[in-house]
């Protein structure tokens, strides 16, 4: 496996691969790789001559009280762990490798921002397209692997790929979770003991919106109350959100009649953790 720090140097090694023939995939990550990053590289791996991992902490999609500088990294633990998983090449540039200057262009897809993580993250989304759209530029890979974890920028990046014509498969890769449910996340290490285990409701919360949905309900106000009354129950916890929408639009659906998106934010001190699952149609 090669690291690679420079945008030279990757077009160069992508090049390359091209010239040997088969597809290249992406998958952009901001590093300290758990097993939800690592099932995005291994999916990789099963369609794709070579794989290229980002690992770049991307400073545009960060608010200025929020992480960017604590945010945890690890880049030889991370070389290690996605080597392991098959990938062929670490891109992982410097800060102004990646925005030399003022970034004077950026990228936003209207509307499915606005809310959800954006209503209380403004700005981020922005951050997110625009990174990613010069990472698409930058590898020009034929697919693109993005977690289901993130369902909201996943819908985003979708979209965006449909408005601007990038010519990439974007493939969406289900959650992974710790053995107790909690979903692996790098903002997990952020959690002291106590919030660790009170973060299980989430997960908690989520299943009771299942049971709730497979026994017949579905009004989407009474799935909400239910989880906000188990959330707010939980020691330490905070809402930020508990949403049941449509999963490519992201609209609030008031009768969950053809499946849906139920998402969550709950912030645990100062760690805000998110979670969803869906719906299916029965
Ligand atoms: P990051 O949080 O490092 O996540 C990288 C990718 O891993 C995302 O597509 C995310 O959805 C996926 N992922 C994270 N936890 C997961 C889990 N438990 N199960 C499955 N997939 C999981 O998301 C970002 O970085 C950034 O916003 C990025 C897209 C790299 C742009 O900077």
């Amino acid at each position: 496996m090669e690291i690679i720090r420079t945008i030279s140097e990757m077009r160069t090694a992508v090049r390359k691969a091209r010239l040997e023939g088969g597809t290249v995939g992406l998958v952009p990550t901001m590093g300290y790789l758990h097993k939800g990053h690592l099932s995005l590289i291994s999916r990789a791996t099963q369609a794709n001559r070579l794989v290229v991992v980002s690992i770049f902490v991307n400073p545009l999609q960060f608010g200025p009280e929020e992480d960017f500088g604590s945010y945890p990294r690890d880049l030889e633990g991370d070389c290690a762990l996605a080597a392991q998983a098959g990938a062929d090449i670490i891109f992982a540039p410097a800060v102004e490798e990646m925005y030399p200057g003022k970034t004077l262009t950026q990228v936003e897809v209207a509307l499915l921002g606005d809310w959800l993580c954006g209503r209380s993250r403004p700005g981020h989304f922005r951050g997110v397209t625009t990174v990613v759209s010069k990472l698409f530029n930058i590898v020009q890979p034929d697919k693109a692997y993005f977690g289901e974890k993130d369902a909201q920028q996943l819908a985003i990046i979708k979209q965006m790929v449909l408005d601007l014509n990038f010519p990439v498969e974007i493939v969406p890769v289900s959650i992974v979770r710790e053995e107790d449910g909690l979903a692996m996340s790098s903002r997990n290490v952020y959690l002291s003991a106590q919030a660790r285990s009170d973060a299980l409701v989430l997960n908690g919360a989520l299943q009771q919106a299942r049971r709730l949905y497979g026994a017949g309900e579905r009004n989407s106000a009474k799935i909400r109350q239910e989880m906000l009354k188990m959330i707010e129950d939980a020691p330490g916890a905070n809402v930020d959100y508990v949403e049941i929408c449509d999963r490519s639009n992201l609209q609030p659906i008031e009768s969950i009649d053809k499946g849906a998106l139920v998402a969550v934010a709950v912030r645990f001190g100062k760690t805000r953790l998110i979670d969803n699952i869906t719906l299916t149609e029965v």
